[in-house]
């Protein structure tokens, strides 16, 4: 009796996710799905089973919003610059050079929809789809995809996905798992979440440069051409050069601002200044700390840990003020905007491109076959310097 009642009283605690019609879970008011545990707060949309709001203490034990993306659910949709804000793009994210790829011999065929290559697998990429709410707790939700064959061109066979986005202390945990059902295909994602630690409250300056970035077991990293392509060659970033986040944790984000190179560093002939650079992660002990990301004006530092072999450092260079801040971020008259170079993202994920180079042996990474399944783990945990 008395053990049945609790278990009743423990369910209803549960219970408060908001439980729709034949027991489907539904969102707040405001469209949001929110988990919670103790230091953290995550809502999140199915459309690209985006992130839209995290939630961390700041060095005076405030919480503050410290991911990008827009107060209105229902622009994230009609977004025409789509930033890919806190989504998972797919089934393969970032470049493909030359809108091509061979597996077995046969040739397919990709969207060319950044110039003459394809990025995050063209139009109708998983960053776009409504994605299903197949499970929420109040701590954990699950997200889940069908993906047509050819539904993105040039990607042959079904594939289906499932992300789960959990917290617990201080920590946001998601765990991306996928499947190809019928054929061999290129199965690459990442969680695409764009960071700034200061919530844009930091009447100094809006820009990314100041805020630490350490990255200890990424002395390597892949060059790339001015389409942001991977030209094949694997470089090592000599400590203080403009790609070096490994020789110090004392580093910044704009610690190579000063040096030539600094203003072209991310191609496009010179006009994309920073990084957009993929950085191997090489020899870390099980269960490290990968990256970390930190500000000193909100106290906050956020720390990865990721199965993963390298991350894709993303600053922002193409902000270019027309997105307005959410209402949680920002300083009334003077930081009102997502400005270049606002914002970091740190997206942890397979070598972009591997399925164009044999040499770096991602192929059994990158294709998976009938029944194979793909399965991709991060974490980051928050705290005060
Ligand atoms: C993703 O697909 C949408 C259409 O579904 C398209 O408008 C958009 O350009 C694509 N995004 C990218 C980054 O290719
Ligand atoms: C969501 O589930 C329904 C019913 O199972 C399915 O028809 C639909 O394709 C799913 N949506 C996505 C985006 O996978
Ligand atoms: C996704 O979740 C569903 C429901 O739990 C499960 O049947 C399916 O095997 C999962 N697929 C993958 C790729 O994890
Ligand atoms: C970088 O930003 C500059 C200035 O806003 C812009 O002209 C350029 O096209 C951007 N480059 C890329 C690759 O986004």
């Amino acid at each position: 009796m008395r053990l049945s009642l609790l278990v009743a009283a423990a369910a209803m605690e549960a219970g408060c996710v908001v439980m729709g019609h034949k027991g489907r879970p539904r969102p707040d008011k405001d469209g949001r799905y929110t988990i919670s545990a103790k230091g953290i707060k995550a809502q999140f949309i199915p459309y690209g089973a985006t992130l839209t709001n995290l939630y961390v203490p700041d060095k005076n034990g405030k919480p503050i919003d410290v991911v990008l993306g827009y107060d209105d659910v229902d622009y994230y949709p009609v977004d025409p610059s789509h930033p890919v804000y806190n989504a998972i793009p797919g089934r393969y994210a970032n470049r493909i050079a030359n809108g091509e790829y061979t597996i077995d011999g046969v040739t397919y065929y990709t969207e060319k929809n950044d110039g003459p290559n394809t990025l995050h697998s063209g139009t109708n990429n998983w960053s776009y789809r409504f994605w299903n709410v197949t499970a929420h707790t109040r701590d954990s939700i699950t997200f889940s995809l069908l993906d047509e064959s050819e539904s993105s061109k040039g990607f042959p066979g079904r594939v289906e996905s499932n992300v789960t986005y959990s917290v617990s202390e201080n920590r946001w945990n998601i765990k991306i798992t996928a499947r190809s059902l019928d054929q061999k295909t290129p199965i690459l994602l990442n969680q695409h979440t764009y960071f700034n630690l200061d919530a844009y409250r930091n009447p100094e300056t809006d820009k990314i440069w100041e805020h630490g970035l350490y990255l200890p077991y990424s002395r390597r990293y892949l060059a790339a051409d001015q389409g942001s392509v991977p030209t094949g060659d694997i470089l090592t970033a000599a400590p203080g050069s403009l790609n070096d986040f490994a020789s110090s944790p004392d580093l910044r984000l704009g610690h190579a601002r000063d040096l030539p190179g600094f203003e072209g560093n991310c191609g496009a002939d010179g006009a994309c200044q920073g990084y957009n650079h993929y950085f191997l992660i090489e020899d870390a002990p099980r269960d490290a700390v990968v990256a970390r990301l930190a500000s000193g004006f909100s106290g906050v530092k956020a720390e990865l840990r990721t199965d993963q072999p390298g991350v894709v450092l993303y600053s922002c260079n193409w902000s270019d003020g027309t997105a307005r801040l959410k209402k949680t971020q920002g300083i009334r008259g003077k930081h009102e905007t997502v400005t270049r170079s606002s914002c970091v993202a740190i997206e942890a994920q397979d070598w972009p491109d591997g399925i164009n180079h044999p040499e770096w042996n991602r192929l059994d990474a990158q294709i998976f076959g009938p029944g194979q399944l793909y399965s991709w783990e991060s974490s980051w945990t928050f705290g005060l310097l």
